[in-house]
């Protein structure tokens, strides 16, 4: 069985997490390997619906191993939360998750410094999800901040190493922000608690993924956020802090490139973005309050609206490009069924110029205007469809034009949150 990477196409919330669950059959392991509890993957499974924001979504499969890798920025205390959560569901964490040492440890100082410095933006705030995860980075790139496979220390160094590391981080709290100190005996003492749940989930990745690079054992990449959050080739300075693109797969597992099988981008139907920054085909006042009504286009971590707008091709073509994606599945087709007509941007303008290629320069993106397709709806529900010939003919012409122009195979159409509201396409939609 092939390898198989799911990266986000757009600026996350993509519904990646249902993909990755309806993808993620006969997979031996689902692999994290970035980001952190900034994440909400939500996925329906039966009746009820999960948010997960750090344990992959493969934890709903049976028998299936979830790793955390080296990449990700892990808050010990949301960790410990969501575990317990899915086994008040029924759901078998601990004796399935492994978490690698290398991970970051993310400090409810990271979380503090996140909000101050988003307070100190002002008017040019990134937007952050408020999980600490710019600062938890900052302190990995810096070299200073603690790691996972800390947790493992004899438990009174713990204790030591953490009060250490809040008392500094309390200095930088007063110094720059002059914000109250954190109490730093308390929570290294939960912190020490925390370890004892923890510990037996730490191993070292590269040992616990041995079966994957000897291509015993088969592994899905679940990636999270979305390319153009990426922190490189993303919409700097508005992105994530962390390689939301394929590479940050290999750095953020250890595995070696070879092993990475498949690339699949995940797009929705339209676009979404929450936080800031520039967003060329965004809807504003009524048109993107009707779509995002439609889609139900709230943040599944912070709650937030998300910004609501057509489908980018030109930032499709990128997300194509920069990943290398050998197919795309595209979600959340049937939120488009009452509408009369559907818009695509082919290209941007930019001052009576016409941009096919997306602008990484963070100056040139704001100031681009789409260039809109208008494409004829279908106005039929198309929830109930198992294949592509079940499809209103408009809406198949939509996906083949989107095929066409994205110029990868689409491998899969959402038409619904049920895990079975999905179309399997392996040799693409254009007949
Ligand atoms: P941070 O990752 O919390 O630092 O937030 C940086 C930017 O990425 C903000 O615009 C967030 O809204 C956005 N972001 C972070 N995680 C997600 C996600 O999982 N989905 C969508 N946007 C996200």
């Amino acid at each position: 069985m092939e390898n198989r990477v799911i990266i986000g196409g757009q600026w996350g919330d993509e519904g990646k997490g249902k993909i990755i669950d309806a993808f993620g059959e006969g997979f031996d392991w689902v692999l994290r390997y970035q980001g952190g509890a900034n994440a909400g993957h939500t996925i329906q499974v039966g009746a009820k619906e999960h948010v997960l924001h750090l344990i992959p979504s493969g934890i709903f499969r049976e028998g299936v191993r979830c790793f955390l890798g080296n990449g990700m920025v892990i808050d010990p205390w949301a960790l410990r939360d969501e575990i317990v959560a899915l086994e008040e569901k029924g759901v078998s964490v601990r004796d399935r998750l492994y978490v690698s040492s290398a991970a970051s440890l993310l400090m409810p100082y990271h979380k503090r410094l996140d909000e101050l410095r988003e307070q100190l933006r002002k008017r040019k705030s990134i937007g952050t999800t408020g999980r600490g995860i710019g600062p938890a980075y900052q302190d990995k790139l810096q070299r200073s901040g603690l790691r996972l496979g800390a947790l493992t220390m004899p438990l009174e160094k713990l204790e030591r190493t953490a009060i250490e590391h809040i008392l500094e981080a309390n200095e930088i709290l007063a110094g720059q922000f002059e914000a109250e100190p954190l109490p730093a005996k308390v929570l290294a003492e939960e912190l020490v608690v925390l370890a004892q749940t923890l510990r037996p989930m730490i191993v070292d990745g590269f040992t616990a993924l041995r079966g994957i690079r000897e291509r015993r054992e088969s592994a899905l990449f679940e990636g999270a956020q979305g390319t153009l959050l990426d922190i490189d080739h993303g919409t700097f300075p508005y992105v994530t802090s962390s390689n939301c693109t394929v590479g940050g797969a290999v750095t953020g597992t250890g595995l070696p490139p070879r092993s990475l099988g498949e690339i699949v981008g995940v797009f929705k139907a339209y676009c979404t973005r929450v936080g800031n920054g520039p967003f060329p085909t965004e809807l504003l006042a009524e048109e993107g309050e009707h779509l995002r009504k439609l889609g139900g286009e709230f943040g599944a971590t912070t709650g937030r609206p998300r910004r609501c707008g057509w489908f980018d091709l030109v930032a499709g073509r990128y997300t194509v490009g920069v990943n290398g994606l050998s197919g795309a599945v595209i979600t959340k087709l049937d939120v488009l069924d009452t509408l009369p007509t559907i818009k695509v941007a082919e290209a941007y303008d930019l001052d009576g110029e016409r941009l096919d290629d997306f602008p990484v320069r963070p100056d040139m993106l704001p100031r681009v205007r789409p260039v809109l397709k208008e494409i004829p709806g279908w106005e039929k529900p198309t929830n109930k469809a198992k294949k592509l010939a079940d499809l209103p003919s408009p809406a198949r012409k939509y996906l083949e034009y989107l095929e066409k122009e994205l110029g990868v195979l689409i491998v899969g159409v959402s038409v619904g949150k049920a895990r079975d509201e999905m179309i399997l396409t392996p040799t693409g939609v254009t007949t």
